[in-house]
């Protein structure tokens, strides 16, 4: 039997993220009711971080055990990987004792080289090219505020990174378009991106452009982990990319604002805008919780009939 694995948007097809959600919003549901939902009871989730974690480990670990199962909570310092012990050592060994890993990591290849030692399915928590999850529970989060995203308007304003480049994976999959503004130097690289095509993105040298008439303005930190080297350079070269109030003005009227966080107020993004009317950060970052139920769910018993 071939293991499903979560390493990239493009892993679910339109049709499984369909499922998904409808499974998301059926355990979201329940969870609000306080109405008990064991479905991987005796199943065990190994997170492996290498990089600090709010969000993903509180929502993979509390879903993990409100779906029945248990988390145990690996990282880098305390285990053999920070001594140089092979990936593919430890994914052979980890597989072994537990029913599904989450790892985040640096390069997406320590991640792919995991999953192909590995028994069990493997879910990307971010990586320096990707951020799936968090991108599934933002697509969620639009349709439950907006309805279908589909032909909208995503507008991605500074950093080409995990984040915009899942963003990119998600457009060709939910057909939207994403207005990408990046400082130059820091422009979106296809094939980086895992992009098969060019069709669903357009790049804009001046944000309010990528902004004008937005369904959707997100953005993310300037610096992201693991690139902390670069922190005062970019300070410097992204100071005009803050979404702010005259940026959200100038998107629709009932545009929404999203960020991954943590954010910085100030930098990336106003106070005024992620503390302001079009915000949804918190109904983003709860819905981190729902989905990642839905996607283990589906990853480890198949599609079900509740
Ligand atoms: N958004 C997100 O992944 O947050 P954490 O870094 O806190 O997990
Ligand atoms: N782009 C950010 C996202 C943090 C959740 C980073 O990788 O640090």
């Amino acid at each position: 039997m071939t293991v499903k694995h979560y390493l990239q948007f493009k892993d679910l097809t339109l049709a499984e993220y369909e499922y998904v959600f409808a499974r998301t919003s059926w355990i979201k549901d329940r969870f609000k009711r306080y109405v008990p939902y064991h479905p991987l009871a005796d199943r065990t989730l190994a997170m492996i971080f290498e990089k600090n974690s709010t969000r993903t480990r509180l929502s993979f670990e509390a879903g993990m055990h409100q779906l029945g199962g248990a988390a145990i909570y690996l990282n880098t310092r305390d285990t053999q990987l920070g001594r140089g012990e092979p990936v593919e050592d430890a994914a052979q060994v980890i597989s072994r004792m537990v029913d599904v890993v989450m790892i985040r990591t640096f390069e997406q290849d320590i991640i792919e080289r995991f999953a192909g030692n590995s028994r069990v399915p493997v879910i990307n928590g971010l990586t320096n090219e990707y951020h799936p999850c968090q991108i599934m529970a933002d697509i969620f989060t639009y349709i439950e505020q907006r309805g279908s995203i589909k032909g909208k308007t995503v507008a991605w304003i500074g950093d080409s990174n995990n984040m915009c480049n899942t963003w990119l994976q998600a457009a060709e999959i939910f057909d939207f378009n994403v207005h990408v503004s990046t400082p130059p130097g820091y422009e979106v690289e296809p094939e980086r991106a895992g992009l098969y095509g060019t069709d669903h993105y357009e790049e804009f040298a001046d944000p309010m452009e990528a902004a004008r008439g937005a369904d959707l303005v997100t953005t993310d930190v300037w610096t992201s982990m693991g690139f902390e080297a670069e922190n005062e350079e970019r300070r410097k070269a992204f100071e005009d990319w803050q979404v702010d109030a005259d940026m959200m003005r100038i998107a629709k009227p009932d545009s929404l604002f999203m960020h991954c966080l943590p954010a910085h107020r100030g930098e990336e993004v106003s106070a005024d805008v992620i503390d302001g009317t079009h915000s949804v950060v918190w109904d983003e970052a709860e819905n981190r919780l729902h989905t990642q139920k839905a996607l283990m769910e589906y990853l480890m018993l198949g599609k079900i009939t509740p």
